[in-house]
C-alpha cells in the first residue's frame, strides 16, 4: 500500500534508495528499511539491512552514519496491515538462510495458512508481517534458479502483492512482480528500476514498463524480462512519462484529497479482498466471532463522528433492511453523555478510520464497560479503537493524508455492507439468491466508480457553474439521506461555501423557507423505493425558483426540463448507488473548492485526527 523501491545498475544503490524513499514518503507511512547486496567476490558477498521504526529521515541518518556500497538493492516505506510499526516488522524481510531479501506492498490473504505449513516444515519466522511468508516460501522452493522459486512461490499466494526481491546468490537479478498492486519497472542508461509509483524514479528515467497482473519482471544488466507465473514471456507496455519532478509529489494529482478519490477503486476493492465468497458468506479474521454468538445481540449500535457518522448512518439502514435487527447511528461525543439502555446484548461498532478521534474512543470504553461487544471498523492498523475494541475491521484504504475523508468512507460503506450481510447471514434473513445478487453488485464496484471517476471533467464543469453560490441546500431519502449529510459536509469543510443536507420529507417543515433563485439544491434522485417522492419534492423546489442539481439513474427522464442539471449515475443496487453517489459528490465538492481557490488539502480550522473531546 505503501513505496517500493529497487536498483540494479552500475551507480552505487543506496543514495538512489535514499532519494526515492524520499518522494515515496508523500503516500504516508509509519516505517522504512532498505538492503543492499555488497561484496564483489563470492566470498564477501552479503547484504545489509538497514531499518527506521519511524521516517524516512531517521533511515537515511543510519545509512550516512554506516553506507553500504553496492549495485544491487531495495527500499521500502511500510504502512502496516499486519504486525505494529516496529523495527523487526519493517521491511525488507528475509528467509532463514538470510539470503532471500523481500519488500511488499498489499495483503497476503492466506499467510496465515502458508505460515502453519512453513513453520511445520521447520521454517522461522521473525515478524508477525504476512509479508515475511514470501521469502520463506521461495527458499521452500528454491532448487537453484531464484527466478523459477519466485514463481513457484507466488502460485500459492492469495491477495495483493506488489514485490522487489533479490537474492544474495544472484548479484545481477533483481526481481519484481505484482497482483492487484501497482509496480512499473523504470528502464534507464545501463540501470534499472523497479518501483511501486512512477514517482519514485521520474529523476532518473522517463521510460517506464508497465507490469500487468500476475506478471513478473526479471531486471538483469541486459534488460528486463517480462513473464507470467507460468513463465510465459509477456510484451509489456512501454510508456513514456511526460512528468516533471514536481509533478511527481503527488503522484500526479494536484492534492492529496484527488489522489485518494483516485484510489478509491483500490480503497473499495481492499474492503472486500478475502472476506466474501461467491455465496455471499463473509468472514473477517480479526473481528472473529462464531455465528451462533452473533446471532444473540438484539441491537446494533453505531457510533462515529463528522463523515464517520455518515458511514454509521449507512450502517444503520443496511443492518436494519438486511438484518432485520434494531440499529441506531449516534454521534459518538452524544452517546456518551446519554442514560445508557444498552448493554450485553448490544453489538457496538465504532466507525472511525484514523482510529484515534477522541469522542469515539470514549463512545467506545462506555459501550464496553456496559457488556456490549465492541467491534473497530478503522483504517489504522493497531490504532487505539483497533487495540481497544473486542475486534476489529480493518478498511485496507491505504493512508488518507487530506484532511477531508474520501476513499475511507466508501471503504467504510462497503465494510458496513459485509457486515450488515453478515449480520442477515447469520440470522437467516437473506436468502443464497440475494446474498448472489449482492455479492455481484459490490464486486462490480471498483470499475463503476472508475468509470465514474473517467467522467471528472464533466463533474467539474458542473461544479465550476455552482461555485457562484454562497448557499447549497443537499437532500436525499433512506441511504441518499447520509450521501445528502456528507455531501454538504465535504462542500463546507474545503470550500467554506455553507451547506446543510436535510431529508426529502423534512424538507417541507422549515429548511424549504431558505431556498429561492441563488440557493441551489443538490437532490440524490437514483433509483430507490423512495425516488418518486424525491422526484415530487424537487417539483416543490423548482417552484420556488431553486436551481436543482440532480443524481438520476441513466434513463430516467422524469427530472427532464424541471432540474436545472441533471447528472446520470448507473443503474446498479441501492447500496452501491449509495457509494457511487458520495464520490460523484467528492468530486463536486473538490472541484467547487478549487475554483474558489482554497486548500483543500488543509482546510482552515480542522485537523485529520481530533485527539481532544
Ligand atoms: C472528514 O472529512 C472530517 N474531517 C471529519 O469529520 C472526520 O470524519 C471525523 O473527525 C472523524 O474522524 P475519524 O474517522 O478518524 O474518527
Ligand atoms: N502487509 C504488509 C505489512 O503489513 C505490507 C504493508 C504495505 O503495503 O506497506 O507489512
Amino acid at each position: 500500500m505503501c513505496g517500493i523501491i529497487g536498483y540494479l545498475g552500475d551507480r552505487e544503490a543506496t543514495p538512489i534508495l535514499m532519494e526515492s524513499l524520499k518522494r515515496l514518503e508523500y503516500r504516508g507511512y509509519d516505517s522504512a528499511g532498505v538492503a543492499v547486496l555488497e561484496g564483489h567476490q563470492r566470498a564477501d558477498r552479503h547484504t545489509s539491512v538497514t531499518k527506521s521504526e519511524s521516517k524516512v529521515d531517521v533511515l537515511i541518518e543510519k545509512l550516512q552514519a554506516n553506507m553500504p556500497t553496492g549495485k544491487l538493492g531495495i527500499g521500502h516505506t511500510r504502512w502496516a496491515t499486519h504486525g505494529k510499526p516496529t523495527y523487526v516488522n519493517a521491511h525488507p524481510h528475509t528467509d532463514c538462510t538470510n539470503r532471500i531479501y523481500v519488500v511488499h506492498n498489499g495483503i497476503i490473504e492466506n499467510f496465515a495458512e502458508l505460515k502453519k505449513e512453513l513453520e511445520a516444515a521447520g521454517h522461522e519466522f521473525t515478524s508477525d508481517t504476512d509479508t515475511e511468508v514470501v521469502p520463506h516460501l521461495i527458499e521452500a522452493n528454491y532448487k537453484g534458479d531464484f527466478l523459477a522459486a519466485v514463481r513457484a512461490a507466488l502460485k500459492r499466494i492469495r491477495g495483493a502483492y506488489a514485490l522487489a526481491m533479490f537474492s544474495t546468490d544472484d548479484p545481477e537479478l533483481l526481481v519484481g512482480a505484482r497482483l492487484n498492486a501497482p509496480l512499473v519497472v523504470g528502464l534507464g542508461e545501463h540501470e534499472y528500476y523497479v518501483a511501486s509509483d512512477i514517482t519514485a524514479i521520474i529523476p532518473y528515467t522517463k521510460r517506464v514498463l508497465i507490469l500487468g497482473e500476475g506478471e513478473v519482471a526479471a531486471v538483469t544488466p541486459l534488460g528486463a524480462e517480462v513473464s507470467t507465473l507460468d513463465g510465459t514471456t509477456v510484451k509489456p507496455k512501454l510508456v513514456h512519462v511526460d512528468w516533471d519532478v514536481s509533478q511527481a509529489q503527488k503522484g500526479g494529482f494536484a492534492h492529496f484529497m484527488l489522489k485518494e478519490i483516485h484510489d478509491t477503486p483500490e480503497a473499495v476493492a481492499n474492503a472486500m479482498r478475502g472476506r466474501l465468497t461467491d455465496d455471499g458468506i463473509v468472514s473477517f479474521r480479526e473481528f472473529d466471532v462464531e455465528d451462533k454468538k452473533l446471532k444473540g445481540y438484539e441491537e446494533v449500535l453505531l457510533l462515529g463522528m463528522g463523515t464517520s457518522r455518515h458511514a454509521a448512518m449507512v450502517g444503520e439502514f443496511l443492518i436494519e433492511d438486511w438484518a432485520g435487527i434494531p440499529a441506531r447511528a449516534q454521534d459518538a461525543s452524544e452517546f456518551r453523555y446519554r442514560r445508557p439502555t444498552f448493554g450485553p446484548k448490544t453489538l457496538a461498532v465504532v466507525l472511525t478510520q484514523s482510529g484515534e478521534t477522541a469522542d469515539t474512543l470514549v463512545g467506545l470504553h462506555r459501550a464496553k464497560e456496559r457488556g456490549a461487544l465492541t467491534v473497530a471498523v478503522t483504517n489504522v492498523f493497531a490504532s487505539s479503537a483497533a487495540r481497544d475494541a473486542d475486534g476489529a475491521i480493518y478498511l485496507h484504504a491505504g493512508p488518507e493524508i487530506g484532511v477531508a475523508s474520501t476513499k475511507t468512507l466508501t471503504a467504510h460503506m462497503v465494510s458496513l455492507g459485509l457486515l450488515s450481510l453478515r449480520l442477515a447471514t447469520v440470522n437467516g434473513r437473506v436468502s443464497l439468491e440475494r446474498r448472489r445478487e449482492l455479492v455481484t453488485a459490490l464486486r462490480a464496484l471498483p470499475d463503476q466508480v472508475r468509470e465514474l471517476i473517467d467522467r471528472e471533467k464533466e463533474i467539474a464543469k458542473i461544479a465550476h457553474r455552482y461555485s457562484r453560490y454562497r448557499n447549497f441546500m443537499y437532500f436525499g431519502r433512506g441511504l441518499g439521506y447520509p450521501v445528502a449529510l456528507e455531501g454538504a459536509l465535504k462542500l463546507k469543510e474545503i470550500s467554506y461555501v455553507h451547506a446543510e443536507g436535510t431529508t426529502g420529507g423534512e424538507l417541507k417543515h422549515g429548511p424549504i423557507a431558505l431556498l429561492d433563485k441563488e440557493f441551489p439544491v443538490v437532490a440524490i434522485c437514483t433509483a430507490s423505493p423512495t425516488k418518486d417522492k424525491m422526484v415530487s419534492n424537487v417539483h416543490e423546489i423548482v417552484a420556488r425558483n431553486a436551481p436543482v442539481l440532480a443524481l438520476i439513474t441513466k434513463g430516467d427522464r422524469s427530472l427532464d426540463d424541471v432540474a436545472m442539471d441533471v447528472f446520470e449515475m448507473p443503474a446498479v443496487e441501492e447500496v452501491a448507488s449509495a457509494i457511487l453517489n458520495t464520490v460523484m459528490l467528492q468530486l463536486f465538492a473538490y472541484h467547487v473548492a478549487i475554483k474558489l481557490g482554497q486548500d483543500v488539502d488543509q482546510p482552515r480550522n480542522l485537523a485529520k485526527s481530533v485527539t481532544v473531546e
